[in-house]
């Protein structure tokens, strides 16, 4: 993940950015560089590879001023070469920035028109040009940022300073996090408290949608409706921690709160985002020889491998099939040369999904992982590893690192389709904008959570709860239900909507929530059909949709109303409101949300 810094400081900033930035290491990173203001001009190294070689360069040429920004760069539009590191800049203006800018291309094209000159390959540089536009028509660099922030549609965080401004910098936060740090006579800002733990432990998290103008002595944030607001300043404990709840409650609530950020970083692994396609490591097989795709997986990683079966089913028309792993592994399964098997696991380590592994490889399979932990058994024992850039998971309950995974199932899809001619080129990108436009849907579900607080009152009374889904929706129901019981101890279970005639409804009465995931698709009309039978019997309804209201054609207890989504993406963004009704429930019953009874979060034995 791309790591962020900044600093107005007292002294030359340069080797403070640099240390700084190595506590950001962990989230992985490509390339890295730093710009600072000096005697009113910018300037800025940048190096490939590790922060040795930026610092190298820095040895050679040092930067001396007392204002600057700095960035480990996961590449996502653009390789990772030094021209695509960040910062990037023009002679007034320089910006270091974590996330997607979707409309980019839209942006660049504009700018370009205007003569502005592009010299890297990312969405970065757009934003760039967009403030120096402004300023170039005389706008103040305030006036200018406040312009350009409200040009940028996706999920991002920015640092951002100017030529000639020696006591300014200016942050912006839309769906990745970003952090303020108070220092005598300085002032910081950083991706998370850990960048900034040697300075400071005094930190502000902006919220959704800030942004902040900072001097040495003052710190100003704006909402997005550029209204100025107050944000509570905490103490952190990032020094002593590798990962902290920043000004969360719970670390599952950051972590669901984290899903715009690891799910873009995610994508960025497997998207060639300028050209709109896939592009996915080498598997050790051609995929369009393969002749038959195997899922296993336990617990929330297998719903996660539910959805890709139906994914990889409908765009690469292959036969998938999926089992628990601990079923799989005894069911003495008979496999062919030829196919592909794909283990999903956030730890790397969960015995059973080792052993299924072992069964396939010892049956000639290609063996591909889906882990988030790259130094884990499961990932050694892997022809490849398609890692997940979720960062650490600390939750028991698995909330970003199943987003995730789906994240990465998607792509996987893709690639097969395209390798099989199932997919058309126009399709491949119609489907890749589709999924560089989730984090920006994910970021504005996450906006409002006073509707699960409100629900989590009813759903507290319940001893059973049911979730219907149907088609992909299916498994979400599924994860849903888990997520409730692992965290609430509430009774609760997923069932294919079409099958609830064939059993779950005779449990339906006046105190059984029934919890419908029904994105408005092709199969929206026949879930409703399922609703009304429950509401016949006096079941109370929660409908999470797209749908107007009115086409549920029956009394709700509560309709979550999704935005418009493809269809391709709506399981993860459906995933986000069955996260935030069993956090919000556990919350309210006062559970031990993090570390729930009985469970844990990695699971080496049978
Ligand atoms: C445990 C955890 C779950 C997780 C499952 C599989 O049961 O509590 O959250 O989904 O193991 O773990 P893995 O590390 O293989 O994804």
């Amino acid at each position: 993940m791309c790591g962020i810094v900044g600093i107005l400081g007292s002294k030359p900033v340069a080797i403070d950015l640099v240390d700084a930035l190595r506590r950001l290491e962990y989230r992985g990173y490509d390339s890295a560089g730093i710009a600072t203001v000096e005697k009113g001009k910018l300037d800025r190294r940048r190096a490939e590879g590790k922060l040795r070689n930026l610092e190298t360069r820095l040895h050679e040429e040092p930067l001396k001023g007392h204002v600057g920004i700095g960035h480990t760069r996961w590449a996502t539009h653009g390789r990772p070469t030094e021209l695509n590191a960040h910062p990037h800049m023009s002679d007034r203006v320089s910006v270091v920035h974590n996330g997607i800018i979707e409309n980019f291309r839209d942006l660049k094209q504009d700018l370009q028109a205007k003569g502005h000159k592009f010299t890297s390959d990312t969405d970065t540089e757009a934003v760039v040009h967009l403030i120096t536009d402004g300023l170039q028509r005389g706008l103040k660099p305030i006036e200018a940022t406040k312009e350009a922030l409200s040009r940028l549609h996706g999920a991002f965080a920015l640092a951002i300073i100017f030529a000639g401004e020696d006591d300014l910098m200016i942050g912006a936060r839309q769906g990745s996090p970003l952090a303020i740090g108070h220092g005598k006579g300085e002032m910081y800002l950083g991706s998370d408290a850990i960048a900034l733990a040697p300075f400071t432990d005094t930190i502000t998290y902006l919220d959704e949608g800030d942004w902040c103008v900072l001097s040495r002595d003052t710190s100003v944030i704006f909402d997005k409706g550029n209204r100025r607001v107050d944000r509570p300043t905490i103490k952190s404990v990032a020094s002593s921690l590798l990962v902290d709840k920043g000004n969360y409650r719970h670390f599952m609530a950051k972590e669901i709160h984290e899903q715009p950020e690891v799910i873009s970083h995610t994508l960025g692994n497997y998207i060639d985002m300028a050209a709109g396609i896939v592009k996915m490591p080498a598997l050790g097989i051609d995929l369009s020889e393969v002749n038959r795709v195997t899922i296993s997986a336990c617990g929330t990683a297998y719903y996660a491998g539910v959805v890709g079966k139906y994914w990889i089913e409908k765009y690469a028309r292959l036969p998938v099939e999926i089992d628990i792993a601990s079923e799989f592994r005894y069911r003495e399964v008979p496999l062919q040369p030829g196919g592909l098997s794909v283990f999903v696991s956030q730890s790397g380590e969960t015995a059973d999904t080792l052993e299924a592994l072992r069964y396939c490889k010892r049956n000639g399979q290609t063996i591909a992982s889906i882990v988030n932990v790259r130094t884990s058994t499961i990932a050694r024992e892997s022809n490849t590893i398609l890692p997940t850039l979720a960062g650490p998971e600390i939750g028991v309950a698995s909330t970003k690192a199943f987003t995730s995974q789906l994240s990465v199932l998607a792509c996987l899809a893709l690639a097969l389709g395209r390798a099989r001619g199932t997919l058309s080129p126009e399709t491949e990108q119609e489907l890749v904008k589709a999924l560089t436009e989730l984090p920006r849907h994910i970021s504005t579900l996450l906006h409002n959570e006073t509707v699960y607080e409100e629900l989590a009152h009813e759903i507290s009374k319940a001893r059973d709860v049911l979730y219907l889904g149907r088609g992909v929706s299916f498994p979400i129901a599924m994860e849903g239900a888990l997520k409730l019981k692992e965290i609430s101890y509430i009774h609760a279970e997923g069932y294919a909507a079409g099958e609830l005639k064939h059993g779950p409804i005779a449990l339906i009465d006046e105190n059984v929530p029934v919890i419908v995931v029904a994105p408005e698709d092709e199969l929206f009309d026949k879930t409703v059909s399922n609703m009304q039978e429950v509401a016949a019997r006096g079941g109370q309804i929660i409908l999470i949709s797209d749908a107007p209201t009115e086409r549920a054609g029956c009394r709700l207890l509560a309709h979550i109303k999704m935005p418009k989504a493809h269809a391709l993406t709506n399981p993860l963004l459906y995933a986000v409101p069955i996260q935030l009704i069993a956090y919000h429930t556990a919350v309210f019953m006062g559970t031990d949300v993090d570390q729930p009874r009985n469970l844990a979060k990695s699971v080496t034995v049978e």
